[in-house]
């Protein structure tokens, strides 16, 4: 890992572990980018200077240089460069909105800038920092990108300082830009719908704008922030691919562009529609970090770059020694929880070895059902007539640990708290507020709402031993603006939004040390990485059906790690009378953190039994889960069932997964490949007793596909021995 900064040739080299990034001060003053690949000896990179008639040039330069032409680092509005720019600035006092950055002075320094009061990548090893001047707003822009020794992945974020006397106007804002030259490209984003979160969608990109996007004031379901750009003909291991991310949980802008030359711009940030910022004279403004990440060696070495960091660099440290397994309420009762009903579902869980019971929805206020209540932080005495306190800790004297279900954000205009406070909900002047599920969003820009929800809080869960927060969120936002704001700053309200959000959060950790977090948005509604810096790990979709599931989880693998991926296993019927039924859903589940949503509280002993054997058995492979290396070898989306395997660093143990997401009439034969197999030795399937050398391993298992579906196998190599030779 390295930052040099060749002053005499203008050029700035760039390594992480395995890649290399090159960038050239043009003339002392363009930023044009080299090279973004695999580490390479070679230094001598030049760029394609594919200079187009109608394509503007300085005279002092010349045709060797057109902004609109040359692969750049960044770029700005007006300045020449007809591509989508990363960073639009209006100047009030002139009405322009033209800039012109001119490099000014690179230097580095160990560590990172930090992002006030926004998540932010931790555990950085050395940032560059390229300094440019705009002489007309006398506006300073500070590029940063910043490393990381273990990692694959560079961090991209700006600050833009206002040096001038007037105001100037942020509108748009991207975090990082790449331009990728002379390549035939595909897309591959996350996309859907609530319920089908992160379906995976691979299109080519020809000349033209794609712009994937989320105005809905979260990442949301329907467009995940995670996307890769590979070779068209890249596959899991071959090919030359790259991956971005965001570390925001908003709104946000994607926008892919190929260019006439073919060049693919690849950017990330706040985006122009859903973000618009005021800067003051001597005020500063940094973006959100986004990040970014190649491999030479296919689509499956992106997903393992992104995990590792997300691992590494994003997550909080884990509260517990283990993820607790946990019983959840919501899909077993709903609404309709009592004391006693709690109580006897906590027996239950320890009866199935089972670690945590989370209570969900319906413990506050008024709420029971989701039409009142929401907002009203105080434990609904109806249902605790002794108090929340004394509740938990007859819930903990079962012997399992307490999670309780919060939404600070919202509220329901059924609730003391719009009556008393009708105006701390987003809306616009003059319009009429619209609901969804019955529920509108609070000001989270208001620092008086987020006063209000600590001193709620805090008094709710004063002295109750809570070890588990699950944070929902369950609609998105009409009319983003924030009444607090004035007019001048009312295009800062989703933004500032996020802010106030990430605050609590702040709080919340800070407040209850001892308690976990797992996020959800109505399942996987903000499954990025902002959350993941606060919460350990998120609930991965409101849609429990195993088979929907595969192909939401497989989704979900792309850029993010297993570890933060809630799997549980359910039954819409919420009750479940026959064991053999849990058997495809635990198989499917057995894809990260583990937990059940059921109500087992009159389930025979055959049902709790069985439960108790699968945590048993997922505890053997919890670590490797958690930690492993991740290998995708089907998907679901193409081959009608997924396959997986998980491999430990020393390639000792392998957790090999089978989920067929259909039936498949022609009962294909699918042949799994164990590439990290190691030659020469003998493993054992500790499920079948099989033993299997690494040969015939990496040469690949044959199954056959079942015709009706709903079928699963699972292989657990271990070395057999110490690793017998053969
Ligand atoms: C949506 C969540 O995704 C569910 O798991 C549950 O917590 C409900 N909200 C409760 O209202």
């Amino acid at each position: 890992m390295s930052i040099k900064i060749l002053t005499e040739e203008n050029k700035i080299i760039l390594k992480t572990k395995n890649t290399m990034y090159v960038m050239e001060m043009l003339h002392g003053r363009f930023p044009v980018h080299l090279y973004y690949g695999k580490n390479t000896k070679n230094t001598d990179f030049n760029f394609d200077n594919n200079y187009r008639s109608f394509s503007p040039y300085y005279e002092e330069y010349g045709k060797s240089f057109s902004p609109d032409t040359a692969p750049l680092e960044f770029s700005f509005f007006g300045y020449g460069d007809f591509r989508s720019s990363a960073l639009k600035i209006f100047n009030s006092s002139s009405g322009s909105d033209i800039t012109d950055f001119i490099f000014r002075k690179a230097k580095k320094f160990r560590g990172r800038k930090e992002i006030s009061g926004l998540p932010y990548a931790e555990g950085a090893s050395e940032t560059l920092e390229l300094i440019f001047d705009d002489a007309v707003t006398k506006s300073e822009l500070h590029l940063y990108y910043t490393l990381f020794n273990d990692c694959d992945v560079i961090s991209r974020y700006f600050t833009l300082k206002n040096k001038g006397k007037n105001d100037i106007r942020i509108e748009k804002c991207m975090s990082l830009s790449l331009d990728i030259q002379n390549k035939e490209c595909d897309l591959i984003s996350f996309q859907s719908k609530y319920f089908y979160e992160r379906h995976v969608c691979r299109e080519p990109l020809y000349q033209g704008n794609r712009r994937i996007t989320s105005r809905r004031g979260s990442s949301s379901h329907h467009a995940n922030p995670f996307f890769v750009i590979a070779d068209r003909k890249a596959t899991e291991e071959k090919g030359e691919a790259y991956g971005f991310n965001f570390v925001y949980s908003g709104s946000y802008l994607n926008e892919i562009e190929v260019d006439q030359n073919g060049t693919v711009r690849a950017m990330v940030g706040l985006g122009d529609e859903c973000f618009n910022y005021l800067l003051c004279a001597d005020e500063e403004f940094t973006s959100p970090e986004a990040i970014m990440t190649y491999s030479a060696k296919g689509i499956g070495e992106i997903s393992r770059n992104m995990h590792s960091f997300v691992r590494s660099h994003i997550l909080p440290a884990d509260v517990f020694a283990k993820r607790p397994v946990v019983l959840n309420s919501w899909e077993a009762f709903h609404f309709d929880i009592d004391e006693e009903t709690m109580v006897n579902f906590a027996k239950s869980a320890v009866e199935c070895g089972m670690d945590m019971v989370v209570m969900d929805d319906g413990w506050f206020g008024s709420r029971r059902n989701d039409k009142a209540g929401l907002g009203d932080w105080t434990p609904s005495h109806e249902l605790f007539k002794n108090g929340l306190r004394a509740f938990v800790d007859r819930v903990r004297s079962t012997g399992v640990k307490f999670g309780i279900w919060i939404e600070p954000e919202m509220v329901n205009p059924d609730s003391d708290l719009y009556r008393a406070h009708p105006d701390w909900v987003l809306c616009a002047d003059g319009r009429e507020k619209l609901l969804s599920r019955n529920q509108l969003v609070l000001d989270m820009a208001n620092p008086e709402v987020i006063e209000y929800l600590k001193a709620s809080f805090d008094k709710c869960f004063e002295g109750v031993n809570i070890d588990y927060f699950k944070w929902d969120m369950n609609r998105n936002m009409s009319h983003p603006e924030s009444p607090y704001l004035p007019a001048e700053r009312k295009r800062e309200s989703s933004y500032r939004y996020m802010l106030g959000v990430y605050e609590f959060f702040r709080w919340l950790r800070e407040r209850f040390p001892n308690a976990m977090i797992e996020n959800c948005s109505g399942g996987g509604g903000r499954y990025d990485l902002g959350m993941m810096k606060y919460s350990t790990q998120i609930w991965t979709s409101d849609n429990t059906n195993p088979q929907d599931r595969i192909k939401i989880q497989y989704g979900s693998s792309f850029g993010y790690p297993a570890s933060v991926m809630s799997c549980h296993v359910a039954n819409r019927n919420s009750e479940i009378s026959d064991p053999k039924l849990l058997e495809f859903g635990f198989r499917v589940a057995l894809n990260g953190p583990l937990g059940y949503e059921l109500n087992i509280i009159n389930a025979d002993a055959s049902v709790k039994n069985t439960m108790k054997d699968q945590i048993k058995e997922y505890r053997k492979y919890e670590d490797l889960i958690m930690n492993g290396e991740f290998y995708r070898l089907k998907s679901p989306f193409e081959d009608g069932c997924y396959a997986y395997y998980f491999v430990k660093k020393d390639n000792s143990e392998i957790l090999l997964s089978y989920l067929q997401s259909e039936s498949d009439k022609k009962e294909r034969v699918h042949r799994l490949k164990i590439s990290r197999a190691i030659r020469g030795v003998i493993y054992r399937d500790n499920l079948s007793g099989l033993e299997i050398s690494g040969n015939e391993l990496r040469k690949g298992i044959t199954i056959k596909a079942d015709k009706d579906g709903k079928y699963a196998k699972m292989f657990h190599f271990t070395l057999y021995g110490s690793g017998l030779k053969y």
